[in-house]
């Protein structure tokens, strides 16, 4: 069987998602299987350069991954014509400058969300894009999720009937880092809580609501948000206490394209007691779904308790009992498959719908978010053009 390479250089590797689920969850798993099939009978095979500023941990890295070429020269990275693909999941307020620079070069670019930190940055990536006429891709990895997936299944099969609500609950209490308490490291880089840095849970999340949302349940045409910055002060990598002003928490309303509600509580100071970090609520005429991460759990209309209000008595339903499992599927990791998507593309197998456009509307939706916030009050969402 023929072997084509594809050469990719990687930026951003030795960060947290870098690290885990791009190097070592995608690219690395597979190289591992043989490369991405191709229709013809030939496979793909991913030929990654690790580019970042820290030598020794990119040679580790390397190592570990068993990956051959690593550079701190993105310049020469870029240069190397042999290299057709760029990709970052670096910070985000340097990513258009670093996609612009991959573009100018010639590469066809896939890349973390959010694509920018302002929508006029993230259109003018995608004008960029177009004029050079490069395959472009961002990640919308929670489309990938077995728990997404198989609500996508539910709503395909008419289990819902007419879809009337979407209740999402996002979150975990991300610890302060506080070298003084009982949990002395954050779960989650710094920079997230910090504004001038590019971080805020709006911004982030929000991103992923809207390919969530226009995917899954219709596209959105209005949100309605109230931020919050619940925990002021937070501890850096370096033990060092800083202000936390970015916002830790939203609290987000949609309208959707064909009438659904969509409501999304997003928190990083919040506990979990629910099925898991993501749930989401289906509500519709003829049945319902909670789907997380990976599970998802059905109540159809003849399943449905009858609860009547009784505070005077303890509650004589057991409303977790009333749902079935939705069987298990064989689904690969959410990141990897969307990478064998983008590879096959660029080989020149099959659409890729998830480009910088979509990636733009994310940006949008955080936006006009951060808007509503500030305003206090509902906006709609303009259709967007590059
Ligand atoms: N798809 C998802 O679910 C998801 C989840 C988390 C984060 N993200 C996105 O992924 C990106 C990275 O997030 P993370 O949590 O991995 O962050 P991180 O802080 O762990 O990693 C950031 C990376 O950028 C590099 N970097 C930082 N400053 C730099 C500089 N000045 N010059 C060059 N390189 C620099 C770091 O060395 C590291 O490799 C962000 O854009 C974030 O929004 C996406």
């Amino acid at each position: 069987m023929s072997e084509r390479r594809i050469g990719i250089i990687m930026n951003g590797v030795t960060g947290r998602m870098g690290t885990n689920q791009h190097l070592a969850r995608s690219i690395a798993a597979i190289r591992r299987q043989g490369g991405v099939a191709l229709r013809d009978g030939s496979r793909l095979m991913p030929d990654p350069i690790l580019v970042g500023r820290d030598g020794g941990k990119l040679q580790r890295l390397a190592k570990t991954h068993g990956v051959e070429r690593w550079t701190t020269d993105l310049d020469a990275a870029l240069a190397n014509r042999a290299d057709r693909v760029f990709f970052d999941a670096a910070t985000t307020q340097m990513r258009p400058t670093l996609l612009k620079r991959a573009i100018a070069a010639g590469k066809h670019v896939y890349c973390e969300k959010p694509v920018a930190t302002t929508l006029a940055e993230a259109l003018s990536l995608v004008r960029a894009a177009k004029k050079a006429r490069v395959k472009h891709g961002v990640v919308q990895d929670k489309l990938w999720l077995p728990g997404m997936r198989k609500l996508a299944r539910l709503r395909d099969e008419g289990f819902f009937g007419k879809i009337l609500s979407v209740r999402g609950e996002f979150g975990y209490w991300v610890f302060e880092g506080d070298p003084g308490r009982a949990q002395p490291a954050a779960q989650r880089p710094s920079w997230n809580y910090r504004a001038q840095d590019g971080g805020g849970i709006i911004l982030d999340m929000l991103c992923h609501w809207r390919y969530v949302l226009d995917n899954l349940f219709g596209e959105v045409q209005a949100v309605s948000c109230r931020g919050a910055t619940h925990l002021p002060w937070r501890w850096d990598e370096g033990g060092r206490r800083y202000r936390a002003d970015a916002d830790d928490a939203a609290y987000a309303t949609f309208e959707l394209k064909g009438g659904v509600i969509a409501q999304f509580n997003s928190s990083w100071c919040a506990r979990v007691r629910r099925d898991d970090l993501l749930t989401l609520q289906v509500d519709g005429t003829k049945g319902s779904a909670v789907a997380g991460l990976r599970d998802c759990r059905i109540q159809s209309y003849a399943e449905t308790p009858k609860p009547v209000w009784n505070p005077d008595i303890p509650q004589p339903i057991d409303f977790y009992a009333g749902w079935r499992p939705v069987p298990d599927e064989a689904f690969d990791n959410a990141f990897k498959v969307q990478w064998e998507a983008f590879l096959r593309h660029v080989a020149g197998e099959g659409g890729f719908r998830w480009n910088l456009l979509e990636g733009a509307k994310g940006v949008q939706l955080a936006e006009l978010g951060l808007k509503s916030w500030a305003r206090r009050r509902w906006l709609d969402v303009p259709k967007l053009k590059a």
